[in-house]
């Protein structure tokens, strides 16, 4: 947790909550274990998405679907959401999740490495959602940037590591220590891309949110 647990209960205590399909998909989620976006990012991805009204989404890493849904609820009716999963255990689960929502026909579940499917995609997305394993986001950003319109917005989630990314390399135990490489020089370049304007922020696991210049 970066933010501290009273400040973080007091924002949640706030929140209006999810849809009833959403709270007990977020409750299934919780009792398989199956990661899914934290309370704060949730709202986050709410406000963004209301703000932006983008007609495609991109999402890497679906897990069982809980994110995809809930941007489908927040975009515009018309819009559209593709979103990469390679674990075969979730795709099943994330598909029939789609259909009982009701988003079979607007969400698209694409299966598979995301570093394998992203070069082969044309469109281009006016909101990527980045939500993988965090030490491939380097590999994946030349993509995303390719496939993101101008204007278009980048979010990658879980990029401060639980506070751990501002830690001297030494404190950091050796079998994370290439993640935290990657995952620092991955925000290096986000902040200094000429393409991108992008914000830190300690929401969730840490986020940053980027905009392609126009
Ligand atoms: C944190 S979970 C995603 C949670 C989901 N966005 C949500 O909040 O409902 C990350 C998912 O990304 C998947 N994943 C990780 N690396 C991937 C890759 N290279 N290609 C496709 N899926 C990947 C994992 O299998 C896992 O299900």
């Amino acid at each position: 947790m970066i933010i501290p647990d009273r400040i973080m209960t007091f924002i949640n205590s706030l929140d209006d909550g999810l849809s009833p399909f959403l709270e007990c998909l977020a409750k299934e989620a919780q009792e398989t274990e199956v990661p899914i976006i934290r309370r704060d990012m949730q709202s986050l991805l709410k406000v963004l998405i209301t703000m932006k009204q983008p007609h495609r989404i991109l999402e890497i890493g679906t897990a069982v679907g809980f994110s995809a849904i809930l941007m489908a609820e927040y975009a515009p009716g018309d819009s559209t959401i593709t979103t990469i999963e390679q674990y075969e255990k979730r795709i099943p689960l994330a598909k029939e999740n789609f259909r009982r929502a009701g988003y079979q026909n607007r969400i698209e579940l694409l299966e598979g490495d995301a570093a394998v499917i992203l070069p082969g995609l044309a469109d281009s997305y006016d909101f990527i959602f980045m939500d993988a394993a965090k030490g491939q986001y380097p590999a994946l950003l030349d993509d995303c940037l390719r496939l993101l319109a101008p204007g278009g917005v980048l979010v990658s989630d879980n990029v401060l590591q639980d506070g751990d990314l501002i830690e001297s390399h030494y404190i950091v135990e050796r079998r994370n220590r290439t993640i935290y490489k990657r995952m620092r020089s991955y925000l290096y370049t986000l902040k200094h891309h000429p393409e991108l304007e992008t914000a830190i922020l300690p929401v969730g696991d840490g986020v940053t949110v980027s905009v392609k210049k126009r």
